[in-house]
């Protein structure tokens, strides 16, 4: 039932509910731009402390800033103590994507500036976000197999660094290059799930932390961030498979999503997944791993080929349909991969944040407050008669 006359949305696809400097998709076009930046220039030329400082401060950064961005992210590379022991607390099988977000809420309640909600504040907040959140990850995967989390590397860059926390060993200038390239792919999608649930929180003037924790939750479910995990077990479980059209003629008729495929923005090729595939056939090669990335391309063509028949020739491969490959190659485990989107997603979702917590890209940011229909028991203004408990059949 409705109270007055509105326009539902199931799914708010096409709703427009704010404004935004930060980031711009073209869905029919593939095109994805960062603060005015096209994603392959991006891919191609910078790195990520780049692109977070220019999708923190509007601008890509000169040497000098850029110099001192990266060491204002080394600088805030420790995680307090109290946050590894409390995750030493946690159950050994805890799925990384839940550590992570109960770890996010650790971090908050030490930071000097919490309360302060200026840009500024709320600037440095994000730095040191974007510094930790990765040292999470890195901590849980090396606590669950029962070893030390590792001091930063800060001779490597952040990218490295990762890998080095992650698995203990310094990775190749190459396999380092490869995740930053991920990492600079993944760092914003406008209003996405997951930043959409970060605004949504912000707009009740909740902190950063908050906003992020929601973030995370978000991200963490199959049809968003997941969905790379996904595929990967996907592509595990069809290792020794011989008929991968059969297979995913009978996943399609039984109903079932192939993961790592469609959009709800794109209509043609998700412009990252095309580099994500690029750099598959580059590391299969170089790994000697190329079974897993024609197992890939297999899924990938008979996925397609029955999209076709059914007229869903929009449906192409996502962002996570290629980068479980190319994760894999880098040697990191299906449950580290949504995570590893985290870590990433961290710059575009502090952006909006300080975006929303500071209007300026609109001039009266609202609290987010939609409405629903009411669909259930009505008995009109009065409200139904209020049966006593013992009187109830
Ligand atoms: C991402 C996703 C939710 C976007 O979908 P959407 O634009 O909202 O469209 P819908 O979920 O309404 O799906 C529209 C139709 O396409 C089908 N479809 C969409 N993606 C599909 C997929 N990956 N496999 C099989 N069918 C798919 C749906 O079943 C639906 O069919 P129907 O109309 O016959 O019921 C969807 O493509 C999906 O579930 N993909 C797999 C998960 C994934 O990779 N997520 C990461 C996204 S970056």
């Amino acid at each position: 039932m409705t109270d007055t006359v509105s326009v539902k949305n199931i799914g708010l696809r096409g709703v427009t509910v704010a404004d935004t400097k930060v980031s711009f998709i073209d869905g029919k076009e593939g095109v994805l731009v960062y603060r005015g930046y096209r994603i392959e220039d991006l891919a191609r030329n910078s790195t990520f402390p780049e692109v977070a400082y220019l999708l923190l401060y509007d601008v890509l950064p000169n040497s000098k800033q850029l110099t001192d961005f990266s060491k204002q992210l080394q600088d805030a590379a420790s995680i307090p103590t109290y946050v590894y022991e409390s995750l030493k607390l946690l159950p050994g099988d805890a799925a990384p994507m839940d550590v992570l977000q109960a770890g996010v809420p650790l971090l908050a309640m030490t930071d000097p500036e919490l309360t302060d909600d200026s840009k500024e504040a709320n600037l440095r907040k994000a730095v040191r976000l974007i510094a930790r959140l990765p040292m999470l990850v890195a901590a849980w995967h090396r606590i669950r197999q029962g070893l030390d989390p590792l001091p930063a590397d800060t001779s490597l860059s952040h990218a490295a660094n990762f890998l080095w926390q992650l698995q203990g060993v310094k990775p190749s200038a190459e396999m380092a290059r490869i995740l930053d390239t991920c990492l600079v792919l993944h760092a914003d999608h406008t209003f996405n799930t997951s930043t959409f649930s970060c605004r949504e929180v912000v707009s009740t003037r909740a902190h950063i932390y908050a906003g992020v924790t929601a973030g995370l939750g978000a991200l963490s479910g199959s049809l968003h961030g997941g969905a790379n995990a996904q595929v990967m077990n996907m592509l595990s479980s069809l290792r020794e498979e011989q008929d991968v059209t059969g297979w995913v003629q009978k996943q399609l008729a039984n109903g079932e999503r192939i993961m790592g495929m469609g959009h709800a923005v794109y209509t043609t090729m998700d412009p990252r997944a095309k580099f994500l595939k690029e750099m598959a056939l580059v590391l299969g090669k170089e790994t000697g791993e190329e079974k897993l990335v024609d197992l890939s391309m297999q899924v990938e063509q008979a996925a397609l080929a029955e999209f076709e028949k059914r007229g869903k020739t929009e449906i192409k491969p996502n962002v996570d349909f290629y980068s479980a490959s190319v994760y894999h190659l880098l040697g990191i485990p299906a449950d580290i991969m949504t995570p590893v989107f985290a870590i990433s997603r961290i710059a575009g979702w502090t952006a909006h944040i300080i975006e929303e917590k500071t209007g300026e890209a609109q001039e009266k940011p609202a609290l987010y407050r939609p409405k629903a229909e009411y669909v259930g028991q009505y008995c009109g203004l009065m409200g139904c008669e209020f049966i006593p408990q013992e009187k109830r059949s």
